[in-house]
């Protein structure tokens, strides 16, 4: 039932009350600054589309309409129309005086960490300022190529070469698919140019997990750390880029780590140029509040450094990053020298073939065989934001519900504070923001439908924002908002710092984001709702002060505040490390330990990892490398444990792959079940849901889910609405389920003898009595998941294999109250007890096949 009118005044009025009765103003900032151009000289930002509106990012220029293509040439005027549109936009950033600066610093150095506030333009601007950089041009280069022994032609050792083109590309890399995504839109449209693949000359693409838009042409790529990773599997010499930009490196995920590592090893580490014809790489780490003084002393390690494989194979190398070089041969280089600085240098040796002198610019060859002095491997650049005063409202005490108090803060907001001034509220998962989305849906009824509000309160337009939902929702909250509506955009900490949001002026944060976190004892993640730290915190109140004077409201106390920690830890040194030591075994580094991480994880964290790839099968147990199977799985966008089941699904045994695809495109979003409010909609809910019920457990019923959303052809959103099934959860499901039905049709891997049909009915086989369908799901599902089970005790409660932890079937699932005698699940959840989540029932004589449980 809706909120009557009434109660919800006495929501509008309690929320104002308490913040008017106890509010008082925190930080205060800066004065805002006018605009860039007011306090400094107008710099002139030497890009392309300064120098000339019609030339493109290749230089070439793009006026080459014919008549017959008239709606193309319409198309590109509209583009040119609205880059020029906002290079005025452009200018005014406080990046903007800082091009040359950044551009000289790199042609100088081959590393530049780059700290400015969020907003500052670090993301859209710095790939635009190096594009058109000498060494940022493709070049075709030759590579020695080495003689194959068992080749008879081979035999006489000659070494040949090939040649491969090198650079020309930046890569932006991304922690998220919706930062990369808009942000690609954004450059393209800065640009003039088409987004990804939708022309053959766009210079602008992204790839994301199960998306990826790129051009022939394309030059600047934005992509997530994942994709980055995944491209280094078909090329570690990351031909294709002159440039990486690391981008969001505070956010500090287990994939940035990765990343920094391979780069650092790229730009310091011997024979790592080899594949590029010792091409050198340009990397930029940028970051709105890291600790870049830990980075810099990360890159700037000294190591033995092979500078220039060239065609003889002669070989350049420095040791240490700082000061002057020395001459000295590949060979006869002095390893205990203790200098920090030395390089040394072959005889001559010529440039490699078609490089420019400056496009090596790590090189201190000259024509002449002279060394210059080279100068540090890393420099800074740090740019001011620009940042209006944020006023900071705490609550008086702790709040006992954060949904009850995020609602009233948005209803007091809504109803004192004049248009235009957006709302942005950081919640901590999907399920609380569609929880919110909901009561934030009734309250916009009621607000409508009482005669008191309807004509004096606008309207509100809720928008969720999470990583799982479909990119076409997503994209809404960068809509302009509609006249006499006020824009609630209800969001995970993805708008934190990846995303710009225009318009809000009001922030509310709940103070608490949903964090992995390794429990040792059961080994393995669950997800526990923690705390944000304090620079995440000042993160999210800047978002309220990007346009104009903002406000922030903290759902929390200015003591809770103080308590927390200063930054966002590093997930390296809380979550499972399976897939970082699977990542680094697929590019055949197997020395784990000594990879050069930013943050080394405990040596303890890393063994286990090695014992549960060894349980998945992806490791040799005897050499310790990763085996063909482990290779497969990690080139699937999945997690390790389910990548295993994928694979095990086209085992003749199993042959379940369109199911499994199913289950798993369900279970990659965070919930596609809402959760109900009142008792009522409780009872609606389960009478609705029964068809999709099956007594196996969740994995089956999610499949049910799934099948029957797809089969639903008339409205889907209705269908879900009737079921309180998130429609755009399920959308996201659908998304998913179609990249991993197109990955199997190409994958060989994937090819499989299955002959069901995609598209059956819903339940013909998962309620098909006398199908063992189930059975075959079930223990293909326990391949990847072994280490996810329980079982019975005399008692009633549930005991893991792992670690023999007490473990409760989750209110949520279809088991709740129920004894089987093991089950399976998928994810772990603390919150007053220990709960498994999506759960399904086992037979013991499984386990004991897979584990000799008897
Ligand atoms: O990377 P950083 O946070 O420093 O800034 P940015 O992402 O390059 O954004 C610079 C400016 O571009 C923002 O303040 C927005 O005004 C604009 N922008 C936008 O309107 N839409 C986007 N998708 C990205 C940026």
């Amino acid at each position: 039932p809706q909120s009557s009118p009434k109660s919800q005044d006495a929501r509008k009025r309690s929320a104002s009350e308490a913040f008017q009765r106890n509010g008082h103003e925190g930080n205060s900032l800066p004065k805002p600054r006018t605009s860039s151009s007011g306090t400094h000289k107008e710099p002139k930002v030497v890009s392309f589309s300064d120098d000339d509106a019609e030339t493109n990012v290749n230089g070439s220029n793009t006026q080459t309409t014919s008549p017959s293509l008239r709606s193309d040439h319409d198309r590109r005027g509209q583009l040119r129309l609205r880059a020029q549109e906002l290079r005025s936009i452009r200018k005014a950033l406080p990046i903007a005086p800082h091009a040359n600066e950044i551009r000289e610093k790199l042609r100088n150095h081959d590393v530049m960490l780059l700290v400015g506030e969020t907003g500052s333009g670090k993301s859209t601007q710095v790939p635009q300022f190096l594009i058109n950089e000498k060494w940022c041009q493709a070049h075709t280069v030759s590579i020695p190529t080495v003689p194959d022994e068992s080749r008879p032609s081979s035999k006489t050792k000659s070494v040949t070469s090939t040649k491969v083109k090198v650079g020309g590309c930046i890569a932006i890399t991304q922690p998220r698919r919706l930062a990369a995504i808009s942000l690609a839109s954004r450059v393209a449209a800065e640009l003039g140019t088409p987004l990804g693949s939708s022309s053959p000359s766009s210079q602008v693409g992204y790839s994301v997990r199960f998306d990826t838009s790129v051009s022939p042409c394309t030059r600047i790529k934005f992509l997530t750390e994942g994709m980055l990773l995944q491209e280094m599997l078909r090329d570690p010499y990351l031909r294709e880029y002159s440039a990486v930009i690391v981008d969001e490196v505070h956010e500090r995920g287990m994939n940035v780590d990765l990343v920094l590592g391979f780069l650092k090893r790229m730009v310091t580490e011997k024979g790592s140029l080899d594949g590029r014809g010792g091409i050198g790489l340009k990397v930029v780490v940028m970051s709105a509040t890291a600790d870049m003084e830990g980075i810099e002393n990360y890159f700037s390690q000294p190591s033995a450094v092979y500078e220039n494989g060239n065609v003889n194979g002669d070989a350049v190398i420095s040791k240490s990053v700082n000061g002057h070089h020395e001459k000295g041969t590949a060979e006869g280089h002095n390893e205990s020298d203790s200098e920090d600085s030395w390089s040394g240098l072959s005889s001559p040796s010529p440039e490699p073939e078609d490089v420019p002198q400056s496009m090596n610019s790590r090189s201190i060859a000259t024509k002449g065989g002279k060394a210059h002095p080279r100068k540090s491997l890393t420099t800074a650049c740090h740019i001011k934001g620009r940042q209006y005063p944020v006023k900071v409202i705490y609550t008086p005490a702790p709040v006992p519900d954060i949904l009850d108090s995020a609602l009233h803060t948005i209803l007091h907001i809504h109803t004192h504070e004049p248009l235009p001034g957006d709302v942005l509220v950081f919640l901590t998962g999907q399920e609380t923001v569609e929880n919110l989305a909901s009561l934030c849906q009734e309250a916009n009824l009621s607000l409508a439908q009482d005669p008191r509000t309807r004509s004096t309160v606008p309207k509100m337009l809720i928008l969720p924002l999470f990583a799982a939902l479909p990119q076409h929702a997503q994209q809404r909250v960068f809509d302009k908002t509609p006249p006499r509506t006020r824009k609630i955009i209800l969001s995970t900490n993805i708008a934190e710092t990846s995303l710009t949001v225009p318009g809000i002026r009001y922030v509310i944060d709940s103070g608490k984001c949903k964090k992995k976190q390794f429990r040792s004892r059961l080994g393995l993640d669950s997800l526990l709702v923690k705390p944000i730290s304090k620079s995440a915190a000042n993160q999210r109140k800047g978002r309220a002060g990007r346009e104009a004077a903002g406000t922030c409201y903290r759902l929390y106390t200015e003591k809770d505040y103080l308590m927390l920690d200063q930054d966002n830890d590093p997930e390296i040194l809380r979550c499972d490390l399976s897939q970082l030591v699977l990542t680094l075994k697929a590019r055949h580094v197997d020395d784990v330990i000594n990879f050069p991480l930013l943050t080394p994880p405990p040596r303890e964290a890393l063994e286990r990892a090695l014992l549960h790839l060894l349980q998945l099968q992806t490791l040799d147990p005897q050499s310790g490398h990763i085996t063909p199977l482990g290779l497969s799985i990690a080139t699937l966008p999945l997690s390790a444990s389910l990548g295993r089941v994928l694979l095990a699904s086209v085992e003749p045994q199993f042959n379940c792959l369109a199911e499994a695809i199913d289950i798993i495109s369900a279970l990659s979003v965070e919930n596609i079940f809402l959760a109900t409010t009142t008792e009522e909609k409780k009872e609606a809910a389960e009478s609705a849901r029964r068809e999709l019920y099956r007594r196996e457990g969740d994995h089956l019923t999610l499949l049910a889910a799934v099948q029957a959303y797809a089969c639903e052809n008339s409205d889907r959103k209705a269908w879900c609405a009737k079921r309180f099934i998130s429609h755009r959860a399920m959308q996201a499901v659908m998304d998913v389920r179609k990249q991993l039905l197109a990955l199997s049709s190409s994958s060989r891997t994937l090819t499989t003898t299955t002959t069901t049909p995609n598209n059956m009915a819903a339940g013909d086989r998962v309620s098909d009595a006398t199908s063992d369908l189930p059975t075959r799901l079930l223990r293909a599902l326990l391949t990847g998941f072994l280490s996810n089970t329980a079982r019975l005790m005399p008692d009633g409660s549930y005991r893991t294999l792992t670690g023999n932890q007490t473990v409760a079937i989750h209110p949520s699932s279809v088991l709740f109250g129920r004894r089987c005698e093991a089950i399976v699940y998928h994810e772990f959840v603390f919150t007053q007890r220990s709960y498994a989540r999506s759960v399904s029932a086992l037979q013991m004589d499984w386990l004991g096949e897979m584990w000799g449980v008897n």
